[in-house]
This record gives structure tokens, sequence and C-alpha cells, in this order.
């Protein structure tokens, strides 16, 4: 059995992130670059399509476009809970149905098996992150709550998919993003104590808070590009005043990278949801474009 991160001592833990920090990424190595999008044109299509039906059939509402959804909601289901930054709408999407789950393994199997893992064995979040982000409500005192997953407990080696199904507008997407170095200048005077950096960077008025906005940037991925990040990275949902985004997120990880990591990762929330097939990740693996 492996030792469970969110177990050792602090000092552990920066021990880790300090030298987790010089490693040379997946992203990087493959791709040269921290992040990057790619085109994707029919799964990011098929995605929008099934979730306009779905949200205008679990909410019972009408609107001409997703980027236009908060104009027929009101506040109450578009705020955001501050520990967990949801809100009602993503709430009425947590049930996936047969119609996304075969969507979903379809996209994992085929794009990401071809596009990222080049045969390489991988896990998939079984349960992907939908996000719908409304002007307006609380969001302001909720985002920008920078971060990178493993503040949440999330395991080092997952790579970050995010996938926007409305379009780049005006105001961009509501998320921003920095590369690995300025993330690791950072956390350095935190020496990767990512606790304290993080209980300060919520604060607005902090340092932290004013040290991160300057370097996080918005991220210019178009509705049909789908965004690959390092890990690594700070970013946050940013808020938003003229549109809705609809995006949806999805981590994945190599099973050699899992297998090879001395530590077994939980989640930092009320269930502390192992990081592991069958929990976090699907059941089933794949390799190739299909269940392994
Ligand atoms: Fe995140």
């Amino acid at each position: 059995m492996k030792e469970i991160y969110n177990d050792l001592p602090v000092g552990k833990q920066q021990e880790f992130m300090r030298n987790f920090f010089e490693t040379k990424s997946f992203i990087q190595e493959k791709f040269g670059a921290d992040s990057l999008n790619l085109e994707e044109n029919f799964y990011t299509k098929q995605l929008r399509n099934y979730f306009d039906s779905t949200i205008k059939k679990r909410l019972n509402i009408g609107f001409d476009k997703l980027e236009n959804i908060h104009k027929s909601v009101d506040d109450q289901l578009t705020s955001y809970d501050f520990d967990y930054g949801i809100n009602g709408i993503t709430k009425a999407l947590y049930d996936m149905d047969e119609e996304f789950v075969s969507i979903y393994h379809d996209f994992i199997k085929n794009w990401i098996g071809k596009n990222i893992a080049d045969g390489r064995k991988f896990w998939f979040q079984k349960t992907p992150t939908i996000r719908v982000h409304c002007p307006g409500a609380n969001s302001k005192t909720v985002y920008p709550a920078y971060h990178n997953d493993t503040f949440l407990g999330h395991h080092p080696y997952e790579l970050n998919i995010w996938i926007p199904l409305t379009y780049l507008g005006n105001e961009g997407h509501g998320f921003d993003l920095m590369d690995v170095n300025e993330s690791k200048e950072i956390l350095k005077p935190y020496d990767f104590d990512i606790f304290k950096y993080y209980a300060e960077v919520r604060n607005h008025s902090s340092q932290a808070f004013k040290v991160t906005s300057e370097k996080a940037k918005p991220v210019t991925t178009e509705f049909g590009q789908i965004l690959l990040f390092d890990v690594r990275s700070l970013h946050s949902t940013m808020p938003m005043h003229q549109q809705t985004r609809v995006s949806m997120d999805v981590r994945i990880i190599f099973d050699e990278d899992k297998n090879n990591h001395p530590f077994a990762h939980t989640g930092l929330g009320r269930m502390k949801t192992p990081f592991e097939p069958g929990a976090y990740y699907h059941e089933k693996a794949v390799q190739n474009s299909s269940f392994a």
C-alpha cells in the first residue's frame, strides 16, 4: 500500500512540490509547451448540441443559444457555493445519461487515445466536470480562486484537458491560466506550501492575489479546439459579465506515471475521493482506442 500524500507532514509535501516543479512533464516533452490548443471539430459539436438540449430539458427553460442561458434563469440557480464553486445549473447536470456517456467514452477512446496518449495505457476521469458559468450572481466573491488541481488533492501526474462548448466572445471564456515557470515563481516565496498560498490568494486584497492576477492570462481556446495544460499551472475561473460559458474538463493519467509515483492521492473534500480506478477514475483503462 502506498502512503497517502495528504497524511504526510507539510514539510514532506513541500519537498515533493519543490522537486516536482523541477521536472519535465509529458506535455512539455511531447508538445514543447506548458499548454496548447488542439483542433477538434467532431466531439465538441456533439457535446455542445447535447448540453443545449439537456439544459433546456432538465431546467425546463428556453434560450436561443448556450451563451445566453443566464437570461433565462434566476440568480438562485447561477450563484456559487464559496467552498466548491458550483452553482445550481451545474448540479442539474450531475447525472450522466446514456447519450452523454456514449459521446464521452467515444471522445476519450478515439480522440484522446489518438491525439494525446500515443498508444500508452491511461485512466480517465469517470465523471467529467461540466461547468455552466454565468455572469452576475455572486461570482465576484468566489472568483478568481487561483489554484492548480493538486491544491484540491488531485494526483500530480494528471493531464488537464479543458473544452469550451461556447464561443469565445469579446469577454473570453472567463478562464485564466499561466505557465509552469510563472506558477513556480509565485509559489517559491511560500516554499511550495500550497495551502498557505491558497488561503492567502483567496483573499482578493492580499499580495498573493495581486502578484498572481498580474501573471494569469485569459485562455484563447476557440470553440472547436481543446486546451491541454500542465497540471502545475495556476489557473482560475474569472467572473463573466455578458455571456455564459459552458465547458467540460477532463483529467487523464498514464498508468505508468501512476504506478511509478510513490504516493496515493485522495480528494480534500468531504468524500475524500481516491484518485484511483473505480473511484475518481473510470474502472477501465484505455489503450489504443479501446478499453484495456
Ligand atoms: Fe482547476
